[in-house]
């Protein structure tokens, strides 16, 4: 095999996380990695947020100000307050939009996964670990409001991060030849 094939074949998202979370070295090497991201035109269109300590209860009062009692699939403010909590860290990924004529807004957002991706397999390799996660928080204007976006901003996901608290078992990877194929056959 090879070094980076390893890597990504041992990658894995984990849901439960502790202390420590990364140092600023290691947060170097991860952001190193996400500009690394594939980018139509160049835009550079990501920006990251780092939260910890005391920004992550600050985070929890931003999520909880979307609850609604009217809508059954929004989780309960006490549940929005707590969600940052589940890891020392959390990474806000965020897509700049800047209507470049020759790349749609979603290619933006892209890129900005792309970088995300590297960021995990960046933190497996320094002996932490991380978590995608999106869900209401992740699309609500009042999110984006309360953590100072521009208009033109939006968020393409939370990276929970830190040290895995207890692996989670090990999920089945669907065969290549059950997703691939040749064209024209
Ligand atoms: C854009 C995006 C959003 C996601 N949002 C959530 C989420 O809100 N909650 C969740 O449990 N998993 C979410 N996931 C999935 C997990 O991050 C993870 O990929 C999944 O549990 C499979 O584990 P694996 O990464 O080890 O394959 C999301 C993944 C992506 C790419």
């Amino acid at each position: 095999m090879n070094k980076t094939i390893d890597s990504i074949l041992g990658r894995s998202s984990e849901p439960r996380l502790t202390t420590p979370a990364p140092d600023r070295d290691v947060l170097e090497d991860v952001f190193a990695c996400a500009a690394r991201a594939p980018d139509h035109a160049l835009l550079r269109p990501w920006r990251y947020l780092v939260v910890e300590g005391e920004g992550l209860t600050a985070l929890g009062e931003v999520f909880a100000r979307i609850a609604d009692p009217e809508d059954p699939l929004m989780p309960n403010a006490d549940k929005l307050r707590q969600m940052p909590l589940r890891a020392p860290m959390v990474i806000v990924g965020i897509t700049r939009h800047q209507s470049h004529p020759k790349v749609p807004e979603v290619e933006e957002s892209i890129s900005t996964g792309c970088g995300m991706a590297y960021m995990l397999l960046a933190l497996q390799a320094r002996g932490f670990a991380g978590m995608w996660r999106t869900g209401a928080v992740a699309y609500h204007p009042a999110v984006r409001e309360g953590l100072g976006l521009e208009a033109n901003e939006t968020i393409t996901g939370f990276l929970y991060v830190g040290t895995p608290a207890a692996e989670k078992p090990a999920l089945e990877r669907p065969e290549p030849a059950r997703f691939v194929s040749r064209w024209p056959d």
